[in-house]
């Protein structure tokens, strides 16, 4: 029988000799959770308004989430020679609430954003046009850690070529909500277009609906792929179950994953018209893509998401959150700017400095957040969140600003 680490520093020490450094961590130990909130090792309590990065979109130990585990134990695998139930029913979930046809599942957001270039290119190929292979990313992106997604990405930080070099062909980069910008890089070799609605790690930076109904109709013009990537803003984020649904833009394709499976991994590309015909046997696919347990998980957030009041109480309390977030800003000049939409919503700062000093000083008053794109701190808490929570969170703001002096 394993024995259970008792506190948070006998964890670390053992994580610091074998768990492998690849990710900057905070010196804590989670344990467990009940909706927006966490307990540490120590029995320490914080509020969650990281939520795993957008992936606790119900928050922890849901009820629904409970149970459909308890049922997946009946099957936790079976190959996709066959068909299974879960998966049949997720694809059912979305299709008829969206204007996508067919999904394809992958295991997490890069796998299915690999999996939208992937159609472009043979999308472009069975249409007759072999020389297309190019997509046209944004700047600021960020769409997976992949080879070909981290170079989809439109950070040089991601891409790192010092190390990771060649990196695959066929991505240009235009600026976000400039669609001059993306027409400049425009050409007979672009078989797509990639962009997230709402930039996520790029800064929380809202689409104009302008740009996404002009890369519509450019991508209309040319006759190829619109592909949109909400795998932080999909899954009911935003108030819809699409981020794009706001905007009333329909893509070709578009990816999910992250609040998709309430933390069980699973990815997914939703497409329609010939795009949701491309990807025929042998061309795509995944031993664990779509098994019934990912997928039970799955149905069961998606139900909850969709007939539970889940989104309605994003729109809600996202904007009484920004509403609060405003009134700090008054009181702060170091924020710059608030926006967001449904529960992702980001206060922009004047510096780089400040952002990992004020998530310090929140995660001692035991509130959990995050600072991305350098200066702008992020909130992407559970989509169960409510107005007394985020009351919590501006509090600690607040304090931790006045402490900094800024
Ligand atoms: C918009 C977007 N796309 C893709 C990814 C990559 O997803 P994953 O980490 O599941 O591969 C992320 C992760 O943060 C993301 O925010």
């Amino acid at each position: 029988m394993i024995e259970k680490f008792k506190s948070n520093a006998e964890a670390i020490a053992t994580a610091d000799k074998y768990l492998y450094g690849n990710h900057a961590r905070m010196p804590i130990v989670m344990d467990r959770g009940e909706g927006c909130w966490v307990w540490d090792l120590d029995n320490n309590k914080y509020l969650d308004f990281v939520g795993g990065i957008a992936v606790n979109g119900l928050g922890h130990h849901h009820p629904a989430i409970v149970e459909a585990l308890d049922r997946a134990k009946d099957m936790m695998h079976c190959s996709n020679y066959y068909y299974n139930e879960p998966a049949v029913q997720v694809c059912k979930l979305i299709c008829e609430n969206s204007c996508f046809e067919k999904v394809l599942f992958a295991n997490s957001g890069a796998e299915a954003n690999e999996g939208q270039i992937k159609l472009a290119r043979k999308y472009a190929v069975d249409h007759g046009h072999p020389e297309r292979y190019v997509v046209i990313s944004m700047l600021k992106s960020f769409h997976g850690r992949t080879l070909a997604t981290a170079t989809a990405t439109g950070q040089e930080i991601v891409h790192n070529p010092k190390w990771f070099s060649p990196l695959p062909e066929g991505f240009r980069y235009a600026e976000f909500n400039n669609l001059e910008s993306v027409k400049e890089q425009m050409g007979d070799d672009v078989c797509a277009i990639l962009t997230e609605p709402v930039q996520g790690e790029g800064g929380v930076r809202p689409a104009s609906k302008e740009f996404l109904q002009g890369l519509r109709d450019l991508c209309d013009e040319k006759g190829i792929l619109l592909m949109f990537d909400e795998v932080q803003v999909g899954s009911g984020r935003t108030g819809k179950l699409f981020a794009h649904q706001n905007y009333g833009v329909e893509p070709d394709t578009c990816s999910m994953a992250k609040a998709l499976g309430s933390g069980v991994p699973i990815g997914a590309v939703c497409a329609r018209g010939d795009a949701a015909k491309t990807l025929t046997p042998g061309t795509h696919g995944s031993t664990f893509a779509g098994g019934p347990l990912a997928c039970g998980l799955a149905e069961a957030t998606l139900d909850t998401m969709i007939n539970g009041g889940v989104m309605e109480n994003a729109v809600k309390v996202g904007e009484y959150f920004r509403a609060e977030l405003r009134k700090l800003q008054e009181k702060h000049a170091i924020i710059t700017e608030v926006r967001g939409m449904g529960m992702i919503n980001g206060a922009e700062l004047a510096n780089n400095e400040i952002g990992p000093q004020i998530v310090n000083k929140c995660f001692e008053k035991k509130v959990l957040i995050n600072c991305t794109a350098g200066n702008v701190l992020r909130f992407i808490p559970p989509l169960i969140a409510t107005e007394a929570e985020i009351d919590v969170v501006v509090k600690a703001l607040d304090e931790a600003m006045t402490e900094l002096g800024v």
